[in-house]
């Protein structure tokens, strides 16, 4: 066992000078105390962890800055990316609970200490078959409670799926991300799959059109409010998007984002209407929010369709770049930014955008099988084991 890593070094305050925007002061919110050196940014202080994939160091510390974390294939950075994100969001950033837990053990746990607008705060998150518990300072909560003191976003070379994967990988996209910025989208959201799910076990069982009735009226009113909310949301993130890819393409292709609706070009309502033969033969709702997609395009044409596999991974970058900004946008604070294997499948060019992005930021776990250029503390891992270099 490789033992805790050495505490963090003392904040010198430059950490402030790296907000991204604002006046550098930290925003202060009513009722609270800040804390002193607040940086105006989340910060994972350190990451704790237990039966976790193959990571054997029960604590890691971290500082504020680049924290570069360098090791071989297999070593455990992409382990320790996704503990990170686990831990500051309550949310897998992918695969099941089952493949999270080491081999041969049935729980898993990780904990993050933060420091954020509202003093300092630890998440901790069991994982039980089938099970994942939160605790907000030793409460009981839910994500949501989570994304209210603490945010961080990851940057993968897994995120080229957001591009060439399923309709269903940019849904969870653009759903994960404004369920984040707006509390209301969550319920909505919720409410809307509850009622789906309830049309679609009807449609199974043979339902008659006025058994439906009620159930079809509710589903296009959550529906519309969706995708309102979607197409506002997206002219936001659309703007940002095309200002990212500018930069870090450096060419004069404009990226586009758009919401694509997977039904006739009518209103909901209708479109339902005229998808009833398809619902009645495939006992399930063809048409609604759940089956929408993003397009995105360069110049007018599809990405995924057209694109080289360093344009879609630039435009995967462009919307992680957005959710960043976005979410800070929404709490007047930086979230931790999380960027796994920084050399994948990059350029130089849109490699050295990331650098300067993560130096950039207030705080910034870096991984790759070989350090940054420059990094303000230098962890190596070797079979899951991390230390101080
Ligand atoms: N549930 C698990 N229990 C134990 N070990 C696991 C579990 N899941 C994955 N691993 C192991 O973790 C190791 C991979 O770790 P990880 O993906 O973090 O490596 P990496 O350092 O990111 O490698 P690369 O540089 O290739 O991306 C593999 O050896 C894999 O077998
Ligand atoms: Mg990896």
């Amino acid at each position: 066992m490789g033992g805790a890593v050495a505490p963090p070094r003392q904040q010198t305050g430059g950490a402030a000078q790296r907000r991204l925007k604002g006046n550098g002061s930290g925003p202060t919110r009513a009722g609270h105390a800040q804390t002193e050196g607040y940086t105006g940014s989340v910060v994972l202080r350190s990451l704790s962890q237990l039966n976790l994939r193959n990571l054997r160091t029960p604590q890691i510390e971290l500082g504020t800055g680049v924290v570069a974390l360098v090791g071989r294939n297999a070593s455990g950075k992409s382990n320790v990316m996704a503990a990170a994100y686990l831990a500051c969001t309550g949310e897998l950033p992918a695969g099941t609970i089952a493949e999270t837990v080491r081999f041969g053990e049935s729980e898993g746990f990780v904990a993050a200490e933060l420091e954020h607008a509202d003093g300092i705060s630890r998440i901790e998150v069991g994982l039980a078959p089938g099970r994942k518990q939160l605790r907000l300072d030793g409460q009981s909560v839910r994500v949501a409670d989570i994304a209210r003191v603490s945010s961080a976003v990851l940057i993968t070379p897994e995120d080229a799926e957001l591009v060439h994967g399923s309709p269903a990988r940019r849904r969870v996209y653009l759903d994960a991300l404004l369920s984040k910025l707006s509390a209301r989208y969550a319920a909505l959201l919720r409410e809307y799959q509850r009622v789906l799910e309830q049309r679609n076990a009807l449609l199974r069982g043979g339902a008659s059109a006025a058994g439906l009735e009620v159930w079809t009226e509710r589903f296009v009113v959550l529906g519309n409010e969706i995708d309102a909310l979607r197409r506002r949301a997206l002219r936001r993130l659309s703007e940002l998007t095309a200002g990212t890819y500018a930069e870090v393409a450096g060419d004069d292709k404009i990226l586009g984002v758009e919401l694509r609706h997977h039904r006739a070009a009518c209103e909901l309502g209708e479109a339902l209407a005229l998808a009833r033969a398809e619902e009645r033969a495939r006992a399930l709702t063809p048409v609604g929010p759940h089956r929408d997609d993003l397009a995105l395009t360069l110049d007018g044409h599809s990405v995924q369709a057209y694109g080289s596999r360093g344009e879609a991974r630039t435009v995967a970058l462009a919307l992680r770049v957005a959710e960043y900004r976005l979410l800070e946008e929404k709490h007047d604070e930086a979230p931790v930014l999380l960027v796994d294997d920084f050399t994948a499948e990059l350029d130089a060019g849109r490699r050295a955008f990331l650098l300067d992005l993560t130096a950039r930021t207030p705080q910034a776990l870096v991984s790759g099988t070989e350090p940054p250029p420059s990094c303000d503390r230098l962890l190596t891992i070797a079979d899951g084991v991390v230390a101080h270099a």
